[in-house]
C-alpha cells in the first residue's frame, strides 16, 4: 500500500494504522485523510484484519486538522476540505469491524474527532483530549459537535466545545470519552490484549452489534429494536451461531471462524 503519512502493519488479526507526521504533531492534512481512506479500503476487504487500531506516536495521537492549510482558506476552500474529510470520518465510523483509537498525548480537534469515530478509545496517562477550535475562531468541523454529545452528556460536550480547554486522561475517563487509561509503557500491549479479545469473537455478530448500536443511536427506540431484531435473527444463518451454541452445550470453548 502506497502510504506517505500513515504507517500500516498487521499483527495477527489486528491492523495498526499509525499517523506519522511527528514533526507537525500528526496534524491532519489532505494526505493523511487520503491515506486513512486507503487503509480503510484495504482493511475492509482483508478478512485477516479483524480489528483496526488507529494510533499516533508517543505523546501525540494527532493535534488536529492542519492549521497551516486552513489559515488562509476561503469559505469555498473550507467546504472542499470538509466535504472530503467528512466522507472519510463517516467511512471510519461505519467501518464494518471494531475500531480502537490508542491515544498517547494530544488528541485535539480533528485528532479527537477521528478517535470519536472509533468504537473504543484507550488512552495512556499522557493523553490530553480537547476540541480547541473555538480558540481559532471556528467550531469543530469533523463531526465533533455531533458525535461528542451522542457519546457524553450535553453539558460536558458543550463545555468542551465552547471553552475549548484541554482535558487530561483521568478526567477523560470520568466523563466517558476514554474507555480506560493505562500506563504509557503499556499502551500498545494493553490495546493489543483488548483487540485480541475482540478478534476472537464471531465477526458477523460483532458487525451486527456495531450496526445495531450505531443505527440505534440515530433512531427511535421502536425502530432501533426492529433493527436489533433483524440483525439478531440474521445471525441464526451464521456458522458461528451454531458453533457458539454447540460449544456451550458441549461445555467447550467456541472456535469462531467468522462465517
Ligand atoms: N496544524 C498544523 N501544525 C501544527 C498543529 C496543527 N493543528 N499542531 C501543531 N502543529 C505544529 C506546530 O506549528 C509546530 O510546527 P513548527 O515546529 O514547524 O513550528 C509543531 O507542530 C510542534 O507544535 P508546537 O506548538 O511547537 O508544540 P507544543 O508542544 O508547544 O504545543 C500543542 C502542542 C498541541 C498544544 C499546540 O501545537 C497546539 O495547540 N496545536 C494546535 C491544536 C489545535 O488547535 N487543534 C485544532 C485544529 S482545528
Amino acid at each position: 500500500m502506497d502510504l506517505k503519512t500513515i504507517i500500516f502493519s498487521r499483527e495477527g488479526g489486528i491492523g495498526w494504522a499509525r499517523f506519522n507526521r511527528p514533526e507537525k504533531l500528526n496534524a491532519l492534512n489532505a494526505g493523511v485523510y487520503e491515506d486513512l481512506d486507503k487503509v480503510l479500503e484495504m482493511c475492509v476487504d482483508d478478512d485477516d484484519v479483524r480489528v483496526l487500531v488507529i494510533t499516533g506516536n508517543k505523546n501525540v495521537f494527532a493535534a488536529g486538522a492542519d492549521i497551516d492549510r486552513m489559515a488562509k482558506g476561503s469559505i469555498k476552500d473550507a467546504y472542499k476540505i470538509t466535504d472530503r474529510s467528512l466522507q472519510i470520518y463517516e467511512r471510519l465510523a461505519d467501518f464494518a469491524k471494531p475500531t480502537i483509537a490508542a491515544i498517547s498525548g494530544y488528541a485535539l480537534g480533528g485528532g479527537l474527532e477521528t478517535a470519536l469515530c472509533c468504537d473504543f478509545r484507550i488512552g495512556d496517562e499522557t493523553a490530553v483530549i480537547g476540541l480547541p477550535e473555538i480558540n481559532l475562531g471556528i467550531i469543530p468541523g469533523g463531526g465533533g459537535t455531533q458525535r461528542l454529545p451522542r457519546l457524553i452528556n450535553y453539558s460536558l460536550a458543550a463545555e468542551m466545545i465552547m471553552l475549548g480547554e484541554m482535558i487530561k486522561a483521568d478526567r477523560a475517563v470520568e466523563i466517558g470519552v476514554l474507555n480506560r487509561v493505562v500506563s504509557a509503557e503499556d499502551l500498545e500491549s494493553e490495546v493489543k490484549k483488548f483487540a485480541d479479545k475482540l478478534a476472537a469473537k464471531p465477526a458477523m455478530a460483532l458487525r451486527a452489534a456495531k450496526t445495531a448500536l450505531r443505527k440505534g443511536l440515530n433512531t427511535s427506540l421502536k425502530d432501533g429494536v426492529c433493527i436489533e431484531q433483524d440483525l439478531f435473527c440474521m445471525l441464526f444463518g451464521t456458522v458461528d451461531q451454531k458453533e457458539g451454541m454447540a460449544a456451550f452445550m458441549e461445555k467447550r470453548r467456541a472456535k469462531f471462524t467468522g462465517k
